[in-house]
């Protein structure tokens, strides 16, 4: 029975029966049994099977929650070091975004923040997100008290700069905590956190060693959709070989715990139905709806244009985009839509630029214009998705995700 309900964990959190052992298994399941008043194994397998809530019981138990403040250094003084000789002084308009995903009990994330706030970072300049399986874990999290435990090998200065002692815990500052903000959910998950923008660097440490071979490529595929380009990409000392060597570089070889997200690849947009998004601003073959007419064909092949000589380009407004100079790029794309009102990239790439601006009315009205003039805009389509999505329009949203799924297939066809 027990190969049963290690079968079952694996496909429902990814983790891998001879790493969490027969024993350790056998001891929750009869914990669990016991609480359920259910004596028979039989019984409380149906029992997890058809009940969500039984099932993130068993999880808590059965996972690793390994973790501690300033796990392994280095990590954090690449980041801190990333943040103030890389990112500051390149005056991004948008905050830096990172994601700690599994965060276990907060230590990470909280580590990341303050590594952050070391290199001189201010409240609103980064944002993290941390997301765990565990809802126990993220209870802890949440209460941000931890004993010397979690502070292994953490300089004492330190420590006090950012906790405050009370009774036996050192308790986390409010100035420390309002940068995180923690979810619930399962890295196996193809949608989770699909509505986020991309994230600049992600922490995505000491899960895949203890992940089955499919659930460990299918955390890779989820982790890689969430970042974006150039992204900065963290893992444990033992999963340096898992991400894939032809988009993910090593940035260091003596520090091989971090890598560069590079093209070609996917980039990341936030949107879970799809996998794989070929690029911010790459476009199907030119295509353009003509306006309506009965009985006439409603697309046509557009002649082909003749490139402008001005140093305006999409790809120019890209490189700036993804430098985080966003206001300069919305610029050029003004410009270039004032000389041409029927680019679809430039409408599409300038609705992602103000969509990073937060003007969310504007960010839509590009992708719809976008969309108008190429119906295979693939990148629009998939950005008015999450703006529906966001808005609660969850129906229009999933019609525009399988659009976006239909052009895809297409393409891949080609
Ligand atoms: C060893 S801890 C790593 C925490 C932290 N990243 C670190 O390196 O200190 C592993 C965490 O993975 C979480 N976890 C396990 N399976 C998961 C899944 N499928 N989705 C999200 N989190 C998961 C566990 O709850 C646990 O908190």
């Amino acid at each position: 029975m027990m190969p049963q309900f290690g079968k079952l964990l694996e496909e429902t959190i990814g983790m891998s029966p001879e790493v969490l052992g027969d024993k350790s298994l056998a001891r929750a399941v009869r914990e669990r049994m016991s609480v359920c008043k259910l004596e028979n194994e039989e019984r409380y397998l149906e029992k997890l099977r058809s009940s969500p809530q039984e099932m993130e019981v068993l999880v808590d138990i059965v996972v690793i929650p390994e973790t501690s403040f300033f796990r392994d250094k280095g990590p954090f003084a690449t980041l801190g070091q990333y943040a103030r000789d890389e990112w500051m002084p390149a005056r991004h308009a948008a905050p830096l975004r990172i994601l700690s995903a599994p965060c276990s009990s907060g230590e990470e994330p909280y580590s990341i923040a303050m590594a952050l706030m070391e290199a001189g970072l201010k409240s609103g300049e980064y944002e993290i997100d941390a997301l765990d399986i565990s809802r126990a874990l993220l209870r802890k999290a949440e209460r941000a008290a931890y004993t010397q435990y979690s502070f292994r090998g953490v300089p004492v200065s330190l420590r006090n700069r950012y906790f405050e002692s009370v009774g036996n815990e050192f308790v986390l500052k409010d100035q420390v905590r309002q940068g995180v903000s923690f979810t619930r959910g399962n890295l196996l998950d193809g949608h989770i956190l699909a509505s986020k923008l991309p994230y600049d660097v992600v922490f995505c440490r000491n899960l895949l060693i203890y992940l089955g071979e499919e659930a460990r490529a299918c955390v890779v595929s989820v982790i890689e959709r969430l970042m974006a380009r150039n992204g900065l990409l963290f893992v444990g000392h033992a999963e340096t070989s898992c991400f894939p060597a032809a988009r993910f570089v090593p940035l260091n070889p003596r520090a091989a715990f971090h890598f560069r997200k590079i093209e070609p690849g996917p980039v990341a947009s936030g949107f879970g139905a799809v996998a794989a998004i070929p690029s911010m601003v790459s476009f199907p073959p030119p295509v353009q709806i003509t306006p309506k007419k009965p009985g006439a064909p409603q697309i046509t092949e557009q002649p082909p244009r003749e490139i402008p000589k001005s140093k305006d380009s999409v790809e120019a407004a890209r490189q700036l985009a993804d430098l985080g100079q966003l206001p300069e790029a919305a610029a050029i794309c003004e410009r270039m839509l004032r000389e041409d009102g029927t680019n679809a990239g430039a409408y599409c790439l300038l609705g992602i630029v103000l969509q990073g601006l937060g003007k969310l009315p504007r960010a839509e009205e590009c992708f719809n214009r976008a969309i108008y003039l190429d119906e295979r805009c693939y990148d629009a389509i998939v950005h008015l998705s999450l703006i529906r999505e966001r808005s609660g329009d969850s129906a229009g949203a999933e019609v525009l995700r399988r659009r976006a799924a239909r052009i895809q297939q297409q393409a891949r066809a080609l």
